[in-house]
């Protein structure tokens, strides 16, 4: 949600900032713009729309600069134009800054502003804060004190980077609930809401904590908090490569990404399974696991795709391990008075680690006293540094804003973390050594799977012109149904609804004839029986049918009008098999219907306001 990046040296600062800016495209993608020093003067070039429109506004002005900030939006206050795309400046042009997150107290700094002279000229929330350093800056306040005196007056959340004319070698940072970081260089620094920006210049970062403030200069850099004391930061070594956030010859990184599962899966189990045991290694749990083995109750608790991985994880708790589990929705957890029970165990899912409404859930679970564990996908993010403790998935840097690769990266991360947990209780060691077998044949299964990929591209035409989609699926396959309907959503904007098959009868039924496509996710499990009844009953109504099985069924073909087989492996470990099939589905109709499949409209790969 809003790219931020920021460069502070001796090279040409457009180049990189334009670079980044791409980089950071998948947080949203409405408007962009740059500010930059010349001539003792700040500069401003934006443009609506994508960050190449506003590249060939740079190019045409020909500049050359050796400090800037630039911003990807993604808007929360005020339509897509010039007016409300960053960077905001003051009214004579002297401060300017970019901003990730909402202001929430600004209808009030506003009307003070405002009661003060101020005129405001765009529809945003971020322009209170420029016109507030603009105050402080009047009243004679340094600019590093303008902004971290204006910034304690700001409810909401926060990651800006300002800069100003009175001191045109420094930029200033600051960060409370949106992310920023700051990358290390010789003779340059960086500024960047996540790493991803900064790839090609270094390796080195310091992340900020909320209630952080950084002036950062050519030469280095000062930490405060808030409340003005000085902190030491620790320096941290990214490893992103630059193959891992490239299309790789894909025409979309979400193919990308569902064709690397394989080698995602791979990575997730890499070091974790233990045959001989018959249990999982989790290095990030070992000082937890006799309080999750023991919890009277555990939660897990997330936001979108995560959340599917949290309703399979559900499943996964109680049915291998034994241990009652409930699922949250973060957004919801938080405003309704939870009520933590002494030895509660929290799991916080996100792929991102930034999703502000899990990260606010899990400070509330943290406050109230919980165990807080994270299962997150970006490594060093806000969610995996507030947590206790916590499993990475290990799936590897994911753009498409559809999240495929993460999603069965969180299934498998939370099978290791229940087969764990379940052997530390009472499952036996032989149970034990199959979960594990079956799990090292995970990645040669899931390339079995992707070998559909061109059947399920002849079935998607027929389906492109659809206005509405039912999944539907039973057990551990009910989040799948889910998932997979949200899949198609997201990227062909195709109205689709994923429910448990036996609740069809109770409402949804009444929607089926022969213009409402049915996906059922019916492989032959504890379910199968009862999932063929509910078959019957939208095909006795005309429904048109896709079914994803297994590759032992032999009555589907029979019934429905397109089948789709994965291999056989246990009931606990389909949904990593039987979801991809769905993401391919979901991929290729909005391939056919002209979409742009990475960055869907109105969307954003992470989601950092509540
Ligand atoms: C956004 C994304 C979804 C994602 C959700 C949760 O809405 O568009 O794809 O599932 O956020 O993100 P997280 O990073 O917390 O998993």
């Amino acid at each position: 949600m809003c790219g931020i990046v920021g460069y502070i040296g001796e090279k040409d600062c457009l180049p990189i900032l334009i670079n980044g800016l791409k980089r950071l495209e998948y947080r949203g993608y409405d408007s962009a713009g740059i500010g930059y020093f010349r001539s003792n003067k700040i500069n401003v070039i934006k443009s609506v729309g994508k960050v190449v429109e506003l590249e060939k506004k740079v190019e045409a002005a020909s500049v050359h600069s050796n400090m800037g900030i630039a911003h990807t939006r993604w808007a929360t206050h005020g339509e897509p134009s010039e007016l409300n795309a960053h960077p905001h400046s003051n009214q004579s042009n002297s401060i300017t800054l970019i901003h990730n997150g909402i202001v929430e107290n600004y209808i009030e700094l506003k009307q003070m502003l405002v009661s003060k002279g101020y005129i405001f000229t765009s529809e945003t929330d971020t322009e209170v804060l420029v016109h507030l350093l603009d105050l402080f800056a009047k009243n004679n306040y340094s600019f590093f004190e303008a902004v971290r005196h204006a910034l304690i007056r700001v409810e909401g959340a926060y990651g800006i980077a300002v800069i100003s004319t009175s001191d045109p070698d420094k930029i200033i940072v600051a960060k409370k609930g949106s992310p920023l970081v700051i990358g290390i260089g010789k003779n340059e620094n960086f500024i960047a809401s996540d790493v991803t920006a900064l790839v090609n210049y270094t390796e080195r970062v310091v992340y900020l904590e909320d209630h952080e403030i950084a002036e950062v200069t050519k030469d280095g850099f000062v930490t405060k908090t808030i409340s003005n004391e000085i902190i030491e930061k620790d320096i941290h070594e990214i490893a992103i490569n630059i193959d891992e956030i490239s299309k790789g010859g894909y025409d979309h990184f979400m193919m990308k990404e569902i064709m690397e599962q394989p080698f995602s899966i791979e990575n997730s189990i890499r070091g974790r399974l233990l045959q001989k045991e018959g249990t999982a290694k989790l290095g990030g749990l070992e000082n937890v696991i006799d309080l999750i083995v023991n919890a009277p109750r555990i939660i897990l608790c997330a936001c979108g795709t995560s959340w599917h991985s949290a309703l399979v994880g559900e499943y996964l708790f109680e049915q291998l391990a034994g241990v009652p589990a409930e699922v949250e929705y973060a957004s919801e957890f938080r405003y309704r008075s939870p009520i933590i029970n002494k030895g509660d165990v929290i799991f916080f899912i996100s792929q991102s680690g930034e999703t502000a409404d899990t990260l606010a859930a899990l400070k509330e679970a943290k406050m109230k006293g919980a165990l807080v564990l994270g299962i997150c996908n970006v490594v060093g993010s806000s969610i995996a540094r507030a947590s206790h403790s916590g499993v990475y998935v290990h799936a590897g840097p994911e753009i498409g804003v559809a999240s495929t690769k993460a999603f069965t990266s969180q299934l498998v991360t939370l099978t290791l973390i229940a087969l764990l947990t379940a052997r530390k209780k009472n499952m036996n060691i032989t149970v034990g050594q199959k979960i594990v077998s079956e799990m090292f044949s995970l990645p040669d299964k899931i390339k079995r799977v992707l070998e559909l990929n061109d059947t399920i591209k002849e079935i998607a035409k027929d389906f492109a012109d659809t206005n509405n989609f039912l999944y539907l699926g039973r057990g551990y396959n009910f989040p799948v149904a889910m998932e997979g309907a949200l899949k198609l959503k997201e990227i062909s904007y195709i109205h689709a609804e994923g429910y448990p098959a036996a609740e069809m009868k109770h409402g949804p039924i009444a929607l089926i004839d022969n213009n409402m496509p049915v996906v059922f996710i019916a492989p032959k499990d504890s379910t199968y029986d009862k999932i063929l009844s509910n078959i019957e009953e939208v095909k006795a109504r005309k429904g048109r049918i896709i079914a994803v099985t297994t590759e032992d069924d032999t009555k589907l073909q029979n019934i429905v009008d397109y089948v789709i087989k994965v291999p056989k492996i246990s009931e606990f470990l389909l949904p990593i098999l039987t979801v991809i099939p769905l993401q391919l589905l979901a991929y290729h109709i909005a391939v056919l219907k002209g979409l742009n499949v990475d960055q869907p409209r109105n969307l954003a790969k992470s989601v950092t306001v509540e």
